[in-house]
């Protein structure tokens, strides 16, 4: 990571947290008495948020907990966001600043903020208000109590939801989470709000080494490269910002369309799109053998032939995909009962994939008036991605616990869950 940066020096403290050994005062300095959760704030320009977010987030964290920091990265904001947040630290002593020189973008702010912290559960919010401090200790109480990785600030489960977004905002939105679910299969029935930019995770869940984000996606770094077995998503609803103006423009787009396939790419997602493909074809020649050999050899009509022939490539493509595509996957649930299971979902997202073919076929020739060879094509691609965003998501979904809070108690103390367990 190139850029230079200044930050108020902290030694290390063990790492440990829960189980960990009595620490004895005499074993500490007092500076470093064991920070156990340290919050990450990525700012640019953000003069005029920062004064009262770290008010209301002190606030939030003050009966909840002693040992924590909250770090704010700050791209050297002409505003002087830093220098406003450094006065702020000579008067809290939970707050670090970090002001970083020579580069900038959100993601790599944050995995900077998350190397210099001390604490064994990292945590990232916004620095405009648009993430509501309140909620930071329900995510933080929801971590320990039900073990999870990783606990996630969702707009995308009940009770959560964005306060005014445009029509175009939300279709964006909508774009990107297509494109997300064919690029990293699973990862959006794993946690319906990927793209959030708030929440909490242990620090053994981040593939340091291996991070290399591009943009404004944190989670989904963290998400697509990290080993977690446990997510929890608590709603909330993503504010109207007050003071200052976005930095989502299209260069953040472009960088987000360039993290993904970075991403697919590196964690091996298109290349299985690629074995789906193959398996496709194969699929190809076993149909037209078999309804050959049936037909020529056998002497039956050829329509019956074809239905077999249909069935008969429709089942060797279920074997090539479950021994090949997904076979991370099935190995997850290697039972008979479940390899039938896959094998009737795999069949009827198929079938339905035919008739998204034929759809488009008869849709673009008919009514578009294109050449019916070229309309074909378009269908044949139209079911392809169909075929195989449907199982890479469902099919061949990733086994994983789930939890999504879905509200509080009467007495405000304890939160129903939807638990979903899949066997490992
Ligand atoms: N250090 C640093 N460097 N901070 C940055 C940079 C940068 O280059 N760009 C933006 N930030 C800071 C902003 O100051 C703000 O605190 C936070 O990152 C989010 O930036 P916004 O520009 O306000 O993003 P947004 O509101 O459009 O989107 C955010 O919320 C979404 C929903 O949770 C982001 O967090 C998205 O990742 C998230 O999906
Ligand atoms: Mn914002």
């Amino acid at each position: 990571m190139s850029g230079t940066f200044f930050l108020t020096t902290v030694s290390r403290a063990s790492k440990v947290l829960g189980c960990a050994p009595p620490l004895r005062a005499s074993d500490m300095k007092p500076e470093i008495a064991l920070v156990v959760f340290s919050l990450v704030i990525p700012t640019y320009n953000e003069s005029q948020n920062i004064r009262p977010l770290i008010r209301q987030l002190t606030s939030a964290l003050e009966n909840v907990i002693d040992n924590y920091e909250i770090i704010v990265v700050d791209d050297d904001s002409p505003d002087g966001t830093w220098k406003i947040a450094e006065e702020l630290a000579r008067q809290n002593s939970h707050l670090r600043i970090m002001r970083r020189r020579g580069e900038k973008g959100l993601a790599t702010a944050v995995v900077l903020g998350w190397k210099e912290a001390n604490g064994e559960i990292l945590g990232v919010m916004d620095g405009d208000l648009q993430h509501p401090p309140e909620i930071l200790p329900t995510l933080l109480k929801l971590m320990l109590s039900t073990h999870a990785d990783i606990v996630v600030a969702s707009r995308n489960v009940a009770g959560g939801g964005v306060s005014e977004w445009s029509l175009r905002r939300r279709l964006v939105s909508w774009g990107a989470a297509c494109l997300t679910t064919l690029m990293l299969p699973g990862i959006l029935r794993i946690v319906r709000d990927p793209m959030s930019g708030y929440f909490v995770i242990r620090r053994s869940v981040i593939p340091f080494g291996d991070l290399r984000p591009v943009g404004y996606k944190i989670l989904l770094e963290v998400m697509a490269r990290g080993k977690y077995d446990t997510i929890v998503e608590v709603p909330y609803v993503f504010e109207e910002r007050k003071h200052g103006a976005s930095k989502l423009g299209p260069k953040q787009q472009w960088e987000f369309l360039r993290h993904l396939g970075r991403l697919g790419w590196e964690t091996g997602q298109i290349g299985r799109f690629f074995r789906f493909c193959a398996v496709g074809g194969s699929g190809v020649v076993v149909n037209v053998a078999t309804l050959s050999l049936l037909t020529e050899i056998g002497g039956l009509y050829y329509l019956y032939s074809s239905i077999v022939a249909v069935e008969t490539a429709i089942m060797s493509n279920f074997v090539l995909n479950e021994y090949w595509t997904f076979q991370d996957r099935s190995n997850q649930r290697p039972g008979l009962r479940d390899r039938l299971r896959r094998l009737a979902k795999f069949n009827l997202l198929c079938a339905v994939g035919a008739i998204v073919n034929v759809t488009v076929l008869w849709v673009l020739t008919d009514l578009a008036g294109v050449y019916y060879v070229a309309s074909n094509l378009v269908g044949l691609g139209a079911a392809t991605l169909w075929n195989y965003g449907l199982n890479a998501n469902i099919t061949w979904e990733r086994a994983i616990t789930r939890n999504v809070v879905t509200g509080e108690d009467k007495d405000g103390s304890r939160w129903r869950r939807i638990c979903k367990r899949w066997p490992k």
